[in-house]
């Protein structure tokens, strides 16, 4: 087949060419790539009054174009396109519901469209009869005429054909074209109006951006548009994988507000209590070994309070998590058994930190950090240094997937009969672009 041609018949051409010939398909036609023309159909009436429409038969509102000058005009251009693979397509509010994958139809088994547009009433049906191969809607809608919908048409077509976009993966992958709405896309800065980037599109790791996009596109299709959601079906096993993943996540709470952070005040202490209970109570369910010696008690989190240390997470209005961050030396830190911290960097600790069970496995745990970070760099430090227990996986994937570098081994002062083995983690801040 050869390159793209299109033809629009129109009683309106300017409108057309108006659109269709600027940016990127402008330039597109400018190579040679697509061809696009409007044909006017008031130049092939066979009246005086080059008249294209007249009165419907049995009365009735409104004008109904005639068939004469839209065969005459499509014979017209058929005759120039005898070589190619054609289609001649009637933009209708009656026609098949439009959708990328008729896009993808169009371009791969023909080289001619010849789009229709109506007018008025409509065209007679018996030009539909004879001359129309498919009619296309762009939606359940009445538009006054068929151009809006030809330049939807031709606008999707011409940016599938190879060329015109700079890559082909600039539409693969995109809303619709497996069946799925595109994930979320972020441009500087990193933090707007109290909204951060996700953490996980900062750290360079392209496997992990890939399955974090990859997921978001079963989310917000499951939300958006559950009724392609149904009709989904997962490429292999680890589409299989990431979807099970994402359906669990679709039944916890999304995060709609900004997550901001303060210093926490003696009025939310009590607050702040519970919720460390409620920590140290997850880390028993999970059979984990920290927390669970009486570390960390209420004066300690007194102590992190009366210091300014202790922060209140919230999520719009509501109390969502805390952590403490200092800035002080840590003797204990020096301990790691088996690697070292980056020497001569000042550098803060994150060190308590919860986050409310409402609010787990809603992207908090990544904006606490964040937080913490921010804070930290507020701080002077040029490094934030943090630690958990070895078998705390979901801390450990939480600290991987946000750029913390494990630095060793480190043993925790803990009661006699406790676990005291901790990992060490250290996150390099860079400067905030
Ligand atoms: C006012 S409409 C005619 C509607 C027609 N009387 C009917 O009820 O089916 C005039 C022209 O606009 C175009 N048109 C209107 N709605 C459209 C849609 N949803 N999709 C594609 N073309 C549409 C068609 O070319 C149509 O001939």
């Amino acid at each position: 087949m050869s390159q793209m041609r299109i033809d629009i018949l129109t009683l309106f051409p300017d409108t057309v060419n108006a659109v269709l010939h600027e940016s990127i398909l402008g330039r597109a036609a400018d190579k040679g790539l697509v061809e696009i023309s409007c044909v006017q159909i008031r130049d092939y009436t066979e009246n005086k009054q080059c008249q294209v429409d007249d009165y419907p038969y049995g009365g009735g509102w409104g004008c109904v174009m005639m068939a004469q000058p839209l065969k005459s005009c499509l014979d017209s251009v058929m005759s120039t396109a005898s070589d190619r693979h054609s289609r001649v397509i009637y933009l209708s509010p009656q026609g098949e519901p439009y959708t990328q994958e008729t896009a993808k139809r169009l371009v791969r088994d023909y080289d001619h469209l010849v789009l229709v547009c109506g007018h008025y009433e409509g065209v007679d049906e018996r030009f539909i009869e004879a001359c129309v191969d498919e009619e296309i809607s762009l939606g359940d809608f009445v538009l006054t005429g068929g151009e809006i919908a030809a330049m939807a048409v031709a606008d999707s077509v011409c940016r599938l054909v190879p060329g015109v976009l700079s890559d082909e993966q600039c539409y693969v992958g995109e809303s619709h074209w497996d069946g799925l709405l595109e994930y979320p896309q972020y441009t500087r800065p990193e933090l707007w109006e109290g909204r951060e980037v996700p953490p996980v599109l900062l750290n360079g790791d392209h496997e992990k951006v890939e399955k974090w996009r990859r997921k978001q596109q079963f989310l917000r299709t499951m939300e958006k548009r559950p009724d392609l959601f149904e009709k989904f079906v997962p490429a292999d096993k680890d589409d299989q994988k990431l979807l099970e993943d994402a359906k669990k996540e679709a039944g916890r709470l999304t995060l709609t507000e900004p997550v901001s952070c303060r210093a926490a005040t003696a009025e939310e202490l009590p607050a702040l209590l519970a919720l460390l209970d409620e920590g140290k109570a997850l880390l028993r369910e999970r059979g984990i070994d920290q927390w669970q010696d009486g570390y960390p008690d209420e004066s300690l989190l007194r102590a992190d309070l009366a210091r300014g240390e202790l922060y209140a997470v919230r999520h719009g209005g509501e109390l969502a998590g805390f952590f403490v961050l200092s800035t002080r030396e840590e003797p204990w830190q020096e301990a790691i058994s088996d690697g070292k911290w980056t020497p001569e960097l000042p550098y803060a600790t994150l060190h308590r930190s919860v986050v409310t069970e409402k609010y787990r496995g809603t992207g908090l745990s990544e904006k606490l950090l964040a937080l913490a970070e921010r804070e930290a760099r507020a701080l002077g430090a040029k490094a934030l240094r943090t630690d958990t227990h070895k078998k705390n996986k979901a801390v450990l994937r939480l600290l991987r997937e946000n750029g913390y570098r494990y630095r060793g081994n480190i043993v925790w002062p803990v009661e006699p009969g406790h676990d005291n083995m901790g990992q060490a983690f250290e996150k390099i801040l860079k400067d905030r672009k």
